[in-house]
């Protein structure tokens, strides 16, 4: 059994959200984390919650709706976290300074905002940093209590050391089967142990289906690819990396 800890399920990309829940199922994906980092998806999200059982979220804004969020819209986001037992994190939050700086501070702002919040209510977080990685620790590091997810992760094997060492789990993704990632030499050096898997999906979709709309049912190719890679059979990716998010997570 798999878990996607990290993917966006919306009609917007999905004409049949039933067809999606169900090839997961048959793909061995019985449990997925979706992601609503919009006000409208995390709405759409939270409504996913009421009709299909597997289904878990977590809810933060993301940091391109920076310009968007009001501390009214924060007060909301924990009112909705406490009133739904299926929201297991904050996220995903972070920094995105891949279009421009201009708001990077108030980018920062909202972030240590959410990480408070995540903070208050003892929850893990899952992390968005583009371009951003230093600044990214930076601020992990003022909230010491707080763990999580680093949502996606692509950057190097030095970086990934230092998310570990303070307690987060790297999420590792379609980029690993990717020809011309580099990814594969990470996940060489820090092993099944500090890994969650995830697809991002709609985007990214891992080696054979790259270039196609990703969904959760393919996170049997990135675990297939990380078994290649750490020489351990899949079945053991599967059972680590779902003990991982269950803990992390604290999936009931
Ligand atoms: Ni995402």
């Amino acid at each position: 059994m798999y878990i996607d800890t990290h993917c966006h399920l919306s009609v917007e990309d999905y004409d049949d959200i039933d067809l999606v829940i169900k090839e997961n199922k048959e793909n061995k994906v019985n449990r997925i984390i979706i992601s609503g980092c919009t006000k409208d998806s995390i709405i759409e999200s939270i409504d996913l919650t009421n009709k299909y059982e597997g289904i878990y979220l977590t809810i933060g804004y993301h940091p391109s709706e920076v310009n968007e969020i009001t501390d009214k819209d924060l007060e909301l986001l924990e009112e909705q976290i406490k009133s739904n037992s299926r929201i297991v994190g904050v996220g995903e939050i972070g920094l995105d300074y891949h279009y421009g700086k201009e708001d990077i501070e108030l980018q920062k702002e909202l972030f240590r905002k959410q990480m408070a919040l995540a903070e208050k209510l003892h929850l893990p977080v899952v992390i968005h940093s583009r371009d951003a990685t230093e600044d990214t620790i930076g601020i992990l590091k003022e909230f010491p209590n707080v763990i999580g997810d680093i949502h996606c992760f692509s950057g190097s094997l030095e970086t990934a050391k230092i998310y570990i060492s303070m307690g987060y789990k790297i999420g590792i993704g379609g980029v690993v089967t990717f020809k011309n990632s580099n990814l594969y030499k990470v996940v060489e050096e820090i092993g099944v142990e500090n890994i969650i898997l995830e697809t991002d999906a709609p985007y990214l979709a891992p080696v054979p289906v790259r270039g196609k709309q990703n969904s959760s049912k393919y996170i049997p190719y990135i675990a297939e690819k990380i078994s290649e890679i750490l020489s351990i059979s899949v079945e053991k990716v599967a059972k680590i990396t779902t003990e991982n998010a269950i803990t992390l997570f604290d999936l009931k």
